[in-house]
């Protein structure tokens, strides 16, 4: 009678049931904490699942979207090619100009003029701009001790882009020589020739570098004309023009550069 009341003895006969072998009312509870945990950590790691899920469903449509955009806006492969200070503002579009009329002038051609001269300027103005020694290093060119440095500080650099336009804009003052070399000598002449030579070379392997397939059919404009006209109505895939030119533009140093010749020429 007064052992029930004994908390001590209580206390031992609970402890003394925890340690038996087969479950009693204790151990069923136990079973069922048990239970409900093993219940909860399955909620969990499917909860924990199916974040996962969600997050790999959202990167994967993400990359799926931007390699979408990226073959839209890159249509070309650039795999192995070298890298360019401006090859980040590269963005491409759709452009259908052809010149076919021959008697329809664009600003840059046409019979020489004053607006002429000054559109062309416009456009050859950020011909060169100073390259890093980081930059120069990163386009994989050879650093070597003759490099031209320029006042400004960096290295005289260009992109082939305006070499290029370069030597359109020469040959065009050659076509235009009465204008533009009136008191040509023969040495200038001769200069003339192999530079331009030099010119006509570097836009061939540009142009074919480039190999534009847009088909141009011929017509006859006038049943007397003895020459089929060119038309054209194919659409390319072009650079646009406005982004480059901004970076040009960013860069430019003079077209008259001045150069630093204490640097470079260790001699
Ligand atoms: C060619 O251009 C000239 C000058 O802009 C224009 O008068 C002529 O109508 C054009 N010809 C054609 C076939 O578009
Ligand atoms: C040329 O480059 C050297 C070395 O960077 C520099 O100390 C010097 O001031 C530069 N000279 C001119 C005229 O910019
Ligand atoms: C290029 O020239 C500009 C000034 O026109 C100068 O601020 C800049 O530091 C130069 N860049 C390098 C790489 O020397």
């Amino acid at each position: 009678m007064i052992a029930l009341y004994l908390p001590s003895k209580c206390g031992n006969w609970k402890e003394n049931e925890e340690r038996l072998p087969f479950p009693g009312n204790f151990n069923e509870a136990r079973l069922r904490r048990e239970q409900k945990h093993s219940i909860t950590k399955a909620i969990v790691w499917t909860r924990l699942y199916l974040v996962l899920l969600h997050v790999l469903t959202i990167g994967l449509l993400w990359v799926l979207y931007h390699s979408v955009k990226f073959e839209m806006t890159h249509p070309m492969s650039t795999i192995g090619r070298t890298w360019s200070p401006a090859q980040h503002i590269i963005e491409y579009e759709l452009n259908g100009k052809h010149t076919t009329n021959h008697s329809h002038y664009s600003k840059y051609s046409g019979p020489p003029s004053d607006e002429q001269d000054e559109a062309w300027d416009d456009l050859l103005r950020p011909v060169y701009f100073n390259a890093s020694l980081e930059e120069v290093v990163k386009s994989e060119e050879t650093v070597r001790d003759d490099m031209v440095a320029v006042v400004e500080g960096g290295y005289l650099a260009n992109l082939a882009v305006y070499h290029e336009l370069h030597c359109v804009r020469q040959l065009r003052f050659w076509l235009y020589k009465d204008r533009y070399y009136p008191d040509l000598t023969d040495a200038g002449d001769k200069y003339q020739r192999n530079h331009l030579d030099h010119c006509l070379e570097t836009l061939r392997l540009s142009i074919m570098c480039n190999a534009n397939t847009a088909l141009y059919t011929f017509y006859w404009e006038d049943a007397t004309d003895l020459q089929p006209s060119t038309k054209s109505n194919s659409r390319s895939v072009c650079v646009k023009w406005e982004p480059l030119e901004k970076w040009a533009y960013n860069r430019k140093i003079s077209t008259s550069p001045k150069f630093n010749k204490t640097l470079g020429f260790t001699i």
